[in-house]
Order: structure tokens, then C-alpha cells, then sequence
């Protein structure tokens, strides 16, 4: 059996999730848990899944080291973040505007794919793109994953 475990600290957030996973026709459970501090046993999952979520921890590199003992040797991270920009010019704006993004606890000039190579997690795949409609600060985006 597949068991879809979603952790969302925010209560709006996860009351949204919690109507969608309602709606599912598949097990899943919704728990409220810091991605630092996952209450699963080492190597319990197969898959992890972030989106838009390396940006507002306060440490990728606590994140990202939970993240690898929760999941089993050889398990999947599958991510889309915002990141820092390769353009300079860009990357300054998204600096100087990071003040106003962290006041909703956002970072969206984080050089996200380095912390997820500097883990425990071996990226496998990355495609560089661009959020669609968002700001341009928010807009330079990774797409990929990374294994255990
Ligand atoms: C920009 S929102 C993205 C929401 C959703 N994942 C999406 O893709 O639409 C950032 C999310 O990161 C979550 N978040 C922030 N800090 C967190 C932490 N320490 N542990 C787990 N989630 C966290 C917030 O609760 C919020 O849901």
C-alpha cells in the first residue's frame, strides 16, 4: 500500500492539504512537523517531495540532512524550488528585495542546488526554468532529483 505522508507546519496550509488529500482516493495522513524534525525512523520512505519549501526553511542544510534519514538507501528527493538567479544583475535585485520576501519567511536568492549537492542526497537530474507568472525575483527555477 502506498501511504502519502504530507508534513505542513503552517495551519492554512495544511488545512488546505488536508481537503485535498480528502478528495483522494489513495491512504494519506497529514501531520504537523518542522522538516527538521521529521517523527519518522531513519530510511522509512521511498520519496520526498519539496516545493517552494527550500526557500522558506531557516537552514537547507538542517532540512536536507532530515530529509536524507528519512528516506531508505537509494530513495528519491523530487524538488522544484525558486532560486538564485545566474544572472548578476538579477541576483543583486533578488538580494536587495529579500528583506520584503523574508517578512512572509521567504528566501528567493538561495543558491538551493549547491545545499542540495553539499547533503547526503546525490543530485540525479536538474532542469533550469522559470516559475511561470511569478515576479521576476521569484521567477528563476530548479525542477529535479536527487537520490540517497
Ligand atoms: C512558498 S510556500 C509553498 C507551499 C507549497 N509547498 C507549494 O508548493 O505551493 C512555503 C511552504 O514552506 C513551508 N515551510 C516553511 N518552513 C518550514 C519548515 N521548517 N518545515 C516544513 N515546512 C516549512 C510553509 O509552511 C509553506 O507551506
Amino acid at each position: 500500500m502506498t501511504r502519502l505522508v504530507l508534513a505542513e507546519p503552517d495551519r492554512h496550509m495544511r488545512r488546505r492539504l488536508q481537503q485535498r488529500v480528502d478528495a483522494l482516493d489513495r491512504a494519506g495522513e497529514v501531520i504537523d512537523a518542522p522538516v527538521e524534525r521529521l517523527p519518522f525512523p531513519d530510511a522509512t520512505f521511498d520519496t520526498a517531495v519539496v516545493t517552494l519549501v527550500l526557500c522558506s526553511v531557516p537552514s537547507q542544510e538542517a532540512a536536507l540532512a532530515e530529509i536524507a534519514r528519512v528516506l531508505k538507501p537509494n530513495g528519491r528527493l523530487l524538488f522544484i524550488e525558486h532560486v538564485r538567479s545566474h544572472d548578476p544583475k538579477l541576483a543583486k535585485r533578488q538580494d536587495r528585495i529579500r528583506p520584503v520576501y523574508n517578512l512572509v519567511g521567504c528566501n528567493p536568492n538561495r543558491e538551493t542546488l549547491a545545499a542540495i549537492e553539499a547533503s547526503a542526497l546525490r543530485v540525479e537530474s536538474v532542469r533550469h526554468g522559470e516559475v511561470p507568472k511569478a515576479p521576476k525575483v521569484e521567477r528563476p527555477m530548479i525542477v529535479g532529483t536527487a537520490r540517497r
